[in-house]
């Protein structure tokens, strides 16, 4: 449509004659157009002289004829936007038919019912209409500036309603845009909001790491001296042991010379249970030695798994040793609650964060001998790999999670344990640390029978672009 106003006009009669009083009125041939000024400034003021664009008419002799009018000019998108309809027509539809019809097709349309008399009360009329903000009547025989005045009144009540329309929907329009705006705003919010609560947790997470890497570094050194010198010192007391030992044999010979000193020595020997005595130390240095070889090696394992040597640095790694030095610190946490059986795999050395993968297996280990019942059950550890991926399952016999419980345990402060017990943090950790390494966790679980958490990992480290090379 042009931007120029609409003054398209539909007359709907059935008398020729009529159509030529419209004609003459609304459309009078161009030459005549100065005539239509000047009958306007005659009739209101010179001041709105030429002021009224002149109409495009066209004509319909029967309703139906007028609808499909009406719904060609829509259709070209040129609606029309007063019509002009007479009452009675005979045969066809009369004017309360077509107006139905007319608004049918284009409700905006402004209608002037034309008439001489009316088949039908006007009350009636208006009643089957049912619409009268659009509806003007005309009693026949009009004057000529009353159609005028009604075109031109209407056209411009039509333009006007049509620029509101055009108004409000560019206002929606922006209001609608605004409303994207705002809501792709709040999405990029939730986003940062989301990365934070991350960035927090992983922030939790290496903090733990540390103050564990540092109590592990404070403990190894403290139990690691004494343990040095009570090493030596058993070696050197083992000599010594040795020495008295051939000492003993030496007074034992000399039982058989002196009858004297031999008695003596009968019941010492007697009172110390000396031949108890000689059975038992043996066997106490023995198991003395076991304690102190067990102190060092959970002494090691404490290292292993903080690995306060290597500063949180990818590295190659073996995860058996890692997952071993784990099990043994938490074997404390497991041991009267579940066995532990270990089906490891053959896997090659993978690239990782080695203190943290150690972390994920606390986690899922401690989880699982945490979801035991009453019964002590079991706790398999399994390896393997796939492709260019290694997994590892921490697999129980618990309690199991039901399914609205299994919706949220990656959920930082997520848990289930009683106040003080659990910080609901363990899982959210492993979460990100797994995706850290471009990986993933997978859970599978039933009431009753148990879980099983599987992480996998891609044997090699691919660096995220925009990481720097070595990250904590
Ligand atoms: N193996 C499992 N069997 C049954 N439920 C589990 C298991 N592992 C995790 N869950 C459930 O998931 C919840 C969240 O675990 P998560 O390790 O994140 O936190 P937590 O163990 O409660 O506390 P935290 O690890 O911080 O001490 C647990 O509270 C528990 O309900
Ligand atoms: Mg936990």
């Amino acid at each position: 449509m042009s931007n120029l106003p609409n003054r398209q006009i539909l007359l709907i009669d059935d008398m020729p004659a009529i159509h030529e009083d419209f004609r003459k009125i609304l459309a009078p041939p161009s030459k005549d157009t100065s005539s239509l000024d000047a009958m306007e400034a005659a009739l209101f003021d010179d001041a709105v002289e030429a002021a009224i664009a002149p109409f495009q008419l066209e004509s319909a002799y029967q309703g139906q004829e007028g609808v499909a009018l009406l719904q060609a000019a829509l259709d070209a998108g040129r609606p029309y936007a007063v019509a002009f309809v007479d009452m009675r027509m005979p045969p066809g539809w009369d004017g309360v038919q077509t107006i139905e019809h007319l608004w049918k097709a284009d409700p905006r349309l402004q209608v002037v019912v034309c008439t001489a008399y009316s088949d039908a009360s006007w009350g009636e009329v208006l009643a089957r209409l049912d619409v009268r903000d659009r509806l003007l009547i005309l009693k026949k025989p009009f004057d000529a500036i009353e159609v005028l005045q009604l075109a031109a009144t209407l056209t411009t009540k039509w333009q006007m309603a049509f620029d509101a329309a055009v108004q409000l929907r560019s206002l929606e329009e922006a209001v609608q845009e605004r409303t994207r705006e705002l809501s792709s705003a709040n999405a990029a919010l939730q986003v940062e909001i989301m990365e934070r609560k991350h960035l927090e947790v992983q922030l939790v997470q290496s903090e733990k790491l540390a103050s564990i890497g540092q109590l592990a570094a404070g403990v190894a050194h403290e139990i690691n001296n004494p343990i040095g010198y009570i090493f030596s010192n058993f070696g050197t007391l083992e000599g010594y042991l040795e020495q008295l030992f051939q000492m003993l044999q030496a007074y034992e010979l000399a039982e058989s010379q002196e009858p004297v000193v031999a008695a003596r020595l009968r019941d010492l020997k007697k009172a110390l249970e000396l031949d108890y005595l000689k059975e038992d130390i043996p066997v106490l240095m023995r198991e003395s030695k076991q304690g102190i070889v067990r102190v060092r090696q959970i002494v090691q394992d404490l290292k292993d798994f903080s690995r306060v040597d290597s500063a949180h640095e990818w590295e190659w790694a073996d995860l058996h040793k890692g997952i071993d030095s784990t099990l043994n610190v938490v074997a404390s946490e497991i041991k009267y609650r579940a066995e532990l059986v270990k089906e490891y795999g053959s896997i090659p050395q993978v690239e990782c964060l080695a203190s943290q993968i150690n972390q994920v297996v606390m986690n899922l280990v401690v989880n699982a001998a945490h979801a035991m019942g009453e019964e002590r059950g079991r706790i398999t550890i399994r390896t393997g790999h796939q492709d260019q991926f290694v997994w590892i399952e921490v697999s129980d016999t618990g309690t199991g999670i039901p399914p609205d419980t299994l919706k949220h345990i990656f959920e930082p402060f997520f848990t289930t344990k009683p106040v003080g017990k659990g910080t609901g943090l363990g899982l959210s950790l492993s979460y990100g640390i797994v995706q850290k390494h471009g990986g993933r966790i997978e859970v599978a679980s039933t009431v009753g029978t148990g879980t099983t958490f599987r992480i996998v990992l891609p044997m090699q480290h691919v660096v995220p672009i925009g990481e720097p090379l070595a990250s904590v």
